[in-house]
Order: structure tokens, then sequence, then C-alpha cells
């Protein structure tokens, strides 16, 4: 696993934007195969998405060729909700890039059948080619997607049940009213994050340290599930210097040196 530290949310988001267009581009440069992209929502990702779409509209980069599947979608929520996860990417990403509309996969859960519509979705990804590269965040307790405490690390998409502290962290968006929070969502599971080439976790402000001090310095556990970044090839966490507030000193100028080394 890598850890990139940047001063500040900004530089973190920037470095995420500019690895994404990167990893487009190249793939561009040797296949017309599309590429494919796992994409988060939550407040983390909205300057990545945010210089995302000032590439497109500068033409230095197109989503023309690009297939994305969205991590996660609350159940019950309607589309047009302001806060479904639907509502947030075409706000945020999707309605200021080039991607075809028939690219873009978000989990419905609207569905009448909702485990129907979680096997269809990881076949989907398997007809798609696989990911090419996963872009996530995290919760405040760890949680990739909504892999909640207690999933297990080999989970594939599915309906899940949010704790109740997730629950309290999201009402947020919701009046700050717990009940109006959903209490279910559908999730693609670990091992689908896990399947692809390479997963980028993005994780920013003090609210994130322990999380990250944990999955980056603790044993792989399904208590906080993206500490199973540790077992993929090409996992990489990248944090502002306030989510790598409780990571050791050594561990904060060890991936600081290795990161130098590798620029030099
Ligand atoms: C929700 C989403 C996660 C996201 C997390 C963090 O729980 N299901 O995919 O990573 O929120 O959100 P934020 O970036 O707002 O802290």
């Amino acid at each position: 696993m890598k850890v990139i530290i940047r001063d500040n949310a900004h530089e973190a988001s920037l470095w995420v934007a500019h690895r994404i267009a990167a990893a487009i581009k190249a793939k561009a440069a040797v296949s017309d195969k599309p590429f494919v992209l796992g994409l988060c929502t939550g407040s983390t990702p909205i300057e990545t998405y945010a210089e995302l779409a000032r590439m497109v509209a500068a033409g230095e980069l197109s989503f023309r060729n690009v297939i994305s599947f969205n991590m996660d979608e609350y159940v019950g929520l309607p589309v047009e909700h302001p806060e479904s996860y639907h509502s947030f990417m075409f706000r945020n990403l999707f309605d200021k890039i080039d991607e075809p509309r028939e690219n873009i996969h978000i989990l419905n859960g609207l569905a009448e059948d909702l485990e129907a519509e979680c096997e269809e979705y990881e076949k989907a990804i398997v007809r798609a080619g696989g990911f090419d590269l996963f872009f996530g965040g995290i919760g405040e307790d760890g949680h990739i997607a909504f892999n909640e405490p207690f999933s297990s690390l080999s989970s594939r998409t599915r309906v899940v049940t949010l704790t109740d502290d997730t629950i309290r962290v999201n009402s947020r968006f919701f009046d700050n009213d717990p009940n109006l929070v959903p209490k279910q969502a559908l999730s693609v599971g670990v091992a689908t994050v896990l399947s692809a080439a390479e997963v980028i976790v993005l994780a920013t402000g003090p609210k994130k340290a322990r999380a990250i001090q944990q999955s980056v310095e603790g044993p792989m556990t399904h208590m906080i599930t993206v500490s199973a970044l540790q077992n993929h090839p090409d996992g990489i966490i990248v944090v502002d210097d306030a989510a790598a507030g409780e990571l050791k000193v050594n561990s904060y100028n060890y991936f600081k040196a290795v990161e130098a080394a590798e620029n030099r």
C-alpha cells in the first residue's frame, strides 16, 4: 500500500484528479477498449470531480470512452431527491463531462428486486471488462462504499444495513435528522472494489485520521473495511496532513520518503 500525503485537502484532491486523468489517457493511448472507472460520493470527492470537469471543459481530457460504476446508493430514496447519489453524481460530475449517458451506472435503490439489481450490477461490471481504477472515499469508521464494520472482506454488491454511526454522520445531509436518513443501501462489496487493477482512496480532514491510522498501521480487519486495501497489489491512500495526523511519525516520514524517491 502506498500513502500519498499532501499539505491540504485541495492538493490531495488535485493529486487524485490528475492520477485518474493520466490513467484514462494512458489506456486510450494503447487501446480502444473503454476505461472502466469506479466512483464514489460524499463531500470528499467534490474537488476532485471539479478538477476533472475543468479538464474536460478545457479540452485536456475526455470521458467519451469511459464506463463508470458508482459504489453505492440509498434504498428507497427517489432518484430526484437532492441527497440521492444519483443527484449528487449528476450535479458534481456527469452534467459537466462528456461521458455518454449509457456508460453511467448507478445502483437502483428503488428496484423491485434489490438482490437481482445487485447481481446484475456485478455482471455488468464483468461485461464492461472489470475496473481499471476504483476511486473511493471512506467513512469515519473506516467503511469503504457502504461496507460497514463486520462486512465480509470478500463481499460483493448487495443490500446493506447502515450502522447508527453512519446514519448519524450522514444526517448532516438530511436536515440533521437521523430519522430522514435511509436505513439501508445498495453497495458494491469490498471484493468488488479490490477487483480493480488500481484502487485510490481519498480521505481528508481530522475526522478521518483515526480510520486512516487503523487501516494503514493496524491489522486487516472487517471492523475497518478499508484496511482490506493492505491486500491489494496497487492500493493508494491519498490524505491531507489532517487525515494523516494519527499516523506514527516514522510511518509519515517513510511514506514521504518513498514518494520523494519515486519522483527523483
Ligand atoms: C458515505 C458513502 C461513502 C463515502 C462516505 C464518506 O458513507 N457511502 O462512499 O466514502 O460517505 O463521506 P464524506 O466524504 O462526506 O466524508
